[in-house]
């Protein structure tokens, strides 16, 4: 399922930094127990060049700057990583956008890469119920410098109960902004008051949403995941040594960061690897309980998806 030819797509959280406080986010979650190495952590440049390369994964399309804890805007090379990456390779980030200056976001633009700006509100009063700590002019001379240097903008709105009737108004104020798509997703996370107007279908076995996507995730820490689902039981260990849940059990059992981070170990070395291979073992009898209630009950996140252009 997972080797150097199948995979097209690595989402990368490239830092542990982020500028502001969103409730959702597994920053906020469990800051009790990951404070400590949050704020502190960076790949950098010359490791990604040496990990992520045509020889390791000769049918990479995508790269994906987006983690669970990271604003990919603030790593101190994003530029140097954009500039060499995009000569080989289709770059996505992800960011809440009220960083740096319009310069670079209009440097970002000019290399014609495609930015997710995560903007939940219409203004600054809308924005900040969710991005807490963020500025919508801020923002909005950044995606606007961003549009007309050549960038290519999607403009993501999570729906929340306190946000759903302005979905119409961001639409409007996405397509007279020059963006290319409005992303809208409906997030499953708990604490999320989640709007109620999707209805979620079961399913009835274990679809692995990455397997299937021939996608895989690398940790700030160089750690490779087979998913961003994990990553949160990931941190969680990495953080405090300990395991609790059938997956973080997995993972130190089979040597920890030891054999499954890219600092020590090739990458088709980790994903033909114990972690991998008893993972997908799993599923065909006792499937590991995150696989479970993301990938086979129905706990994905929807994302309704509209061309603007
Ligand atoms: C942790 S963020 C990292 C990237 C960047 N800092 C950002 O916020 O876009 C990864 C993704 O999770 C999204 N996200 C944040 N809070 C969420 C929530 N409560 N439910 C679903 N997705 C969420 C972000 O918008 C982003 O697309
Ligand atoms: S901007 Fe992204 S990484 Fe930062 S707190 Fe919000 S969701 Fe998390
Ligand atoms: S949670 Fe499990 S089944 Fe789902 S994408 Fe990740 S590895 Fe695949």
């Amino acid at each position: 399922m997972w080797t150097n030819n199948t995979i097209e797509w690595i989402d990368i959280e490239l830092t542990s930094f982020c500028n502001i406080k969103c409730p959702g986010c597994f920053r906020q979650i469990k800051k009790e127990k990951v404070s400590h190495v949050l704020d502190n952590e960076s790949l950098s440049f010359s490791q990604l060049k040496k990990w992520i390369s045509k020889k390791h994964f000769p049918n990479l399309k995508l790269l994906n700057f987006c983690g669970s804890i990271d604003e990919p805007s603030l790593h101190p090379e994003i530029l140097e990583i954009v500039d060499y990456f995009s000569e080989h390779y289709n770059i996505n980030i992800s960011t809440n956008g009220s960083t740096k200056t319009k310069k670079f976001w209009s440097k970002l633009g000019s290399y014609g890469i495609s930015v997710f700006f995560g903007v939940d509100g219409i203004d600054q009063k809308s924005l900040e119920k969710y991005r807490i700590g963020s500025n919508f002019n801020k923002v909005q001379s950044n995606w606007r410098a961003f549009i007309k240097s050549g960038g290519n903008a999607t403009w993501q709105f999570i729906a929340f109960e306190h946000n759903e009737h302005l979905i119409d108004d961001a639409k409007k104020m996405a397509t007279s902004e020059g963006f290319d798509n409005f992303r809208l997703i409906y997030s499953h996370r708990n604490d999320n008051k989640e709007s109620k107007k999707i209805q979620r279908d079961e399913e009835n076995k274990i679809v692995c949403k990455y397997g299937e996507q021939n996608r895989l995730f690398i940790t700030h820490t160089g750690v490779m995941l087979p998913c961003c689902f994990l990553n949160s039981e990931y941190l969680q260990t990495h953080a405090t040594n300990k395991a609790q849940t059938d997956f973080q059990h997995l993972y130190m059992n089979t040597g920890g960061v030891l054999t499954n981070s890219l600092k020590y170990s090739e990458p088709d070395e980790i994903m033909n690897g114990d972690l991998f291979n008893s993972i997908i073992k799993s599923w065909s009898s006792k499937p590991i309980s995150r696989c479970w209630s993301t990938c086979k009950k129905a706990k994905q996140d929807v994302f309704l998806g509209e061309k603007l252009k």
